[in-house]
C-alpha cells in the first residue's frame, strides 16, 4: 500500500484508531450524522443510476487533478502513481461490466472514489484534495458534452453530405415550391435539399460555437470560493485540453448555462429535422405521390393491409417535441437558483443524455434515409402545372414588354381564371387567346410558361436554376471535404 509523507495533507498524521473508524463508515457522511438516511430519500437523492455515465469523464478528470497535485507537491509521487495505477484497475473493471455500482454511495463522483480508496487506500483518500463534488461534476458534464458535440458535429456533416449528393442528382428535378401550401412557383428539387443543407450548416456552426464556452475548466473552484491549496488550474486545463480557466469560483460551480446553450442549438436541429420529417410525410402521402422512402423505414397497418406508413419521419418530428421539452427543463431548472451549487443542478444530467442520445440516433437514421430516397418527378411536374406555378413568370415577362408590374398581375390573373376554367395550363392556352389579355403577347411567351423556362430564368445567386444549384454543390462539396 503506498504511503505518503507530505506533510501537508493532514490525512496523512492520522491516529490508527480514527483510521479503521472512517474505513468502517459506510452511510454517513460524517460523525455529524446521527441516523441514516431513509431508502426513499437516498433513492431520491442517489444520481448513480444515471450519472454513472459520466465515468470515463470523472476518471480524466480525476487523473488530471492527481498528476497536477504531485506536480504542486500537494501529494507525493507514490501517491499519484497508485491514483494512476487504481484509475486504470477501475477503468478495466467498469468496462468489463464487473464494476460494482452502489446506490448508497450516490452519484458516479463517490462509487469510483471508494473503490479507489478499496484499491490503494490512503492515496485514495488524498484524491480530493483541494477538490469538491461541485467543481468536479460540473468538469466532467463539460468534458462529457464535448466529446458528445465533436461526435454531433460529425453526424450532421454527414447528413449534409447526402442532401448535397440528393441536390447534385436532381438538380433539374422540378418540384412545385409553396407558400401557404399553395402551389407557388416551380423550384428545382435540388435547390429544397439545399434549403435543409443550408439549416444544418448553421446548426453544425452553432454546437462548434457553444463547444467554446463548454470547454472551459471549472477545477479548482472547489466547494464555492476557491482553495487554499497552491493548485495550478492553468495546468489541469491544459491537460484536459480546455480552452481556459473558469474565472470566478462561484460561477464556475453553479451556472449550466452551456448545457442550456448545447440544448438550445439540439432543440433548433430537431426541429429542421421536424420541418423536414413534415414534407417527406406530406410528400409520400397518395395525395403528393412525389417521393418514396425505402421500406425498411416504414411500417405496416396490422388492419389495413395496403398501408405503408412513414413512422421514421413521424417519429421525428414527435421527438422534436422531447428535445424541447428539454432545454425548457434545463432553463427552468437554473432560474431562482442563488449562487452557488445547489443540489437542483443535478437534475440537468438526465435531460441532457436523452437529448444527446435523441439527437444522434435522429441524425444517423436520417442520413441513412434520405441516402435512400426515391424522387417522383413526374408527379411534382403535374403538380407544378396544376398549380399555375408559371403565373409570376407570365407577369414578369408582360413587365419586361412594358407593362407596370401591378398591370401585369391582374393580367395574369384573368389569364389563370380562363385556364382554369377550361382545365388547362397557362401553357396550353393558344397565342390568339392569350393576346386577349394583352396584345403584346407573342409567340416567345411559351419558353417563359414551361416550368424550365421559369425554373432556367431564376439563374441569380441564391436561386432555383439547376445552373445555381450545381454552383452551390460545388460549393458545399468544398466546405465539407466530400
Ligand atoms: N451528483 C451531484 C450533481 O450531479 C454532484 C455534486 C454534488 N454536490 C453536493 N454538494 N451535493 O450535481
Amino acid at each position: 500500500m503506498p504511503a505518503s509523507t507530505t506533510p501537508t495533507n493532514p490525512g496523512a498524521s492520522a491516529a490508527p484508531a480514527l483510521e479503521n473508524q472512517l474505513a468502517k463508515k459506510a452511510e454517513a457522511w460524517s460523525a455529524l450524522f446521527s441516523e441514516p438516511m431513509s431508502e426513499l430519500v437516498k433513492r431520491y437523492t442517489a444520481s448513480v443510476d444515471f450519472d454513472k455515465r459520466l465515468w470515463a469523464a470523472d476518471i480524466q478528470g480525476s487523473l488530471a487533478h492527481a498528476e497536477m497535485l504531485a506536480a504542486q507537491g500537494i501529494i507525493g509521487a507514490e501517491d499519484h502513481a497508485a491514483i494512476q495505477q487504481g484509475m486504470a484497475q477501475i477503468r478495466a473493471e467498469i468496462e468489463s461490466g464487473r464494476f460494482e455500482w452502489k446506490l448508497d454511495l450516490e452519484d458516479v463522483h463517490l462509487n469510483i472514489e471508494a473503490r479507489l480508496t478499496e484499491l490503494v487506500g490512503l492515496a485514495g483518500k488524498r484524491l480530493h484534495t483541494g477538490r469538491s463534488r461541485n467543481d468536479q461534476v460540473a468538469t466532467d458534464v463539460r468534458l462529457w458534452l464535448r466529446g458528445e458535440i465533436d461526435t454531433l458535429v460529425g453526424l450532421l456533416t454527414e447528413l449534409q453530405r447526402v442532401l448535397v449528393n440528393q441536390a447534385e442528382r436532381h438538380a433539374e428535378v422540378i418540384l412545385p415550391g409553396f407558400t401557404h401550401l399553395q402551389v407557388a412557383q416551380p423550384v428545382s428539387f435540388g435547390h429544397h435539399m439545399l434549403a435543409y443543407v443550408e439549416m444544418f450548416a448553421r446548426d453544425a456552426e452553432r454546437l462548434t460555437d457553444a463547444r467554446k464556452r463548454v470547454n472551459r475548466l471549472p477545477l479548482g473552484a472547489a466547494a464555492l470560493a476557491g482553495t487554499s491549496y497552491p493548485l495550478d488550474r492553468e495546468r489541469v486545463a491544459r491537460t484536459l485540453g480546455m480552452e481556459g480557466v473558469a474565472q470566478n469560483s462561484l460561477d464556475a460551480v453553479s451556472d449550466r448555462d452551456f448545457a442550456i446553450e448545447f440544448s438550445a442549438a439540439a432543440a433548433l436541429i430537431m426541429v429542421h429535422i421536424s420541418r423536414l420529417s413534415e414534407e417527406l410525410i406530406l410528400w409520400m402521402s397518395q395525395s403528393f405521390g412525389f417521393i418514396a422512402l425505402p421500406d425498411r423505414f416504414c411500417t405496416g397497418s396490422s388492419i389495413m393491409p395496403q398501408k405503408k406508413n412513414p413512422d421514421v419521419p413521424e417519429l421525428a418530428r414527435g421527438k422534436s417535441g422531447r428535445v424541447v421539452g428539454h432545454l425548457m427543463g434545463l432553463i427552468t431548472l437554473m432560474k431562482g437558483q442563488p449562487l452557488a451549487y445547489n443540489k437542483d443542478n443535478q437534475e440537468d444530467k438526465e435531460p441532457l443524455f436523452d437529448t444527446v442520445d435523441t439527437l444522434s440516433d435522429t441524425l444517423r437514421i436520417f442520413a441513412e434515409m434520405m441516402d435512400g430516397l426515391t424522387v417522383k418527378p413526374e408527379a411534382m411536374e403535374r403538380a407544378a402545372l396544376r398549380g399555375y406555378a408559371t403565373a409570376t413568370d407570365l407577369a414578369d415577362y408582360l413587365v419586361k414588354k412594358g407593362l407596370p408590374f401591378r398591370d401585369a398581375h391582374e393580367v395574369v390573373a384573368h389569364a389563370v381564371k380562363t385556364a382554369t376554367a377550361q382545365g388547362v395550363d397557362l401553357s396550353q392556352l393558344p397565342l390568339a387567346e392569350l393576346q386577349k389579355f394583352d396584345a403584346r403577347v407573342g409567340e416567345d411567351v411559351y419558353q417563359v410558361l414551361s416550368l424550365q423556362g421559369s425554373l432556367n430564368a431564376r439563374n441569380i445567386l441564391g436561386g432555383t436554376a439547376p445552373a445555381q444549384v450545381r454552383a452551390q454543390v460545388a460549393r458545399h462539396r468544398a466546405r465539407l471535404g466530400a
